[in-house]
């Protein structure tokens, strides 16, 4: 069975003016808007990469509690799969606890599974095709690529392995030291430009301080939005005086030889800018060479 990132789901406060951030900002394009059960209203963006985001209607009363369970901010990861019913037996068996049964939506047929001891909520998909056509990539226009998600955790071995084992994932790089660090782990379509898409794991003391408020709040849980910059300081500086708020200042990190900064959208996630020195450490060409 083969796991594939599909849309990355964030509960707004707000979701036109989430919505218009991440368009008007970040290198989105609007999406189709769809009622779905157990969703609600969700309004998905189109991203640079085919892994849009799914952002979730309030009130959030109305919604099932394994959704709402970490509160606003990114809720859970969507994956796609060819057959649901097997996808969802196989996990079963494997541990997983099925948060809701598969049911029937306008974006295909949708379950929500719960991964190893986390509470990381994992939707699983098996799209329907006419609305996929409508999830299609926008390119990249302006100097920035929609790239990962950030898991934060106290366990990043756990994590990791829970990924490995329960999805087929694997393990693009790391920098881990005394089991603290990052790893970023891919699934097995992951490509450049279509599907350049990634989870990164981490654990302190290796994470931003915003990332460390939310995971004493939230526990492991999905955290960071992040876009690769053609530039980190001017994209940052270009972010901060067209009024997106500001939370960290660009700052190198040698152990990974990468400049990374941090700014808030308006439902208090955080949204790292960043670029590597040398973008072969993550790219598909070194993962397909190294094969
Ligand atoms: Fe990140």
């Amino acid at each position: 069975m083969k796991y594939r990132y599909h849309h990355v789901g964030m509960l707004s406060t707000d979701v036109d003016r989430a919505a218009d951030l991440y368009c008007e900002h970040f290198g989105h394009e609007i999406g189709p808007r769809a009622e779905l059960p157990m969703f609600g209203d969700v309004q998905f963006v189109r991203a640079t990469a085919d892994v849009p985001l799914g952002l979730v209607s309030p009130p959030l009363e109305s919604l099932p509690a394994e959704l709402t369970s970490k509160g606003i901010g990114v809720a859970y990861l969507a994956l796609s799969v060819d057959d649901l019913d097997e996808a969802v037996a196989g996990l079963s068996e494997k541990g997983a606890t099925v948060a809701w049964d598969p049911s029937s939506t306008s974006i295909g047929t949708t379950a929500g599974l719960f991964c190893g001891l986390y509470d990381l909520l994992v939707v699983l998909v098996q799209p329907d095709q006419d609305l996929q056509a409508q999830l299609t990539p926008v390119g990249k226009v302006g100097p920035l690529r929609f790239h990962h998600i950030a898991v934060i955790t106290r366990d990043l071995g756990g994590v990791v392995h829970m990924f490995k084992d329960l999805f087929g994932f694997r393990v693009l790089a790391e920098w881990v030291e005394h089991g603290s660090g990052e790893i970023k782990i891919v699934d097995a379509d992951y490509s450049d430009p279509d599907h350049y898409f990634l989870i990164e794991v981490l654990n302190p003391p290796q994470v931003a301080p915003s990332d460390l408020a939310v995971l004493e709040r939230r526990g492991t849980s999905f955290h960071h939005l992040s876009y690769i910059a053609d530039d980190v300081a001017a994209a940052y500086h270009q972010l901060v005086d067209d009024g997106v708020t500001p939370s960290e200042d660009p700052i190198y990190y040698e152990q990974i030889g990468a400049a990374v900064s941090f700014l808030w959208d308006p439902d208090d996630n955080a949204i790292e800018v960043y670029r590597y020195d040398d973008e072969s450490v993550i790219s598909p060409a070194l993962l397909a060479g190294a094969a």
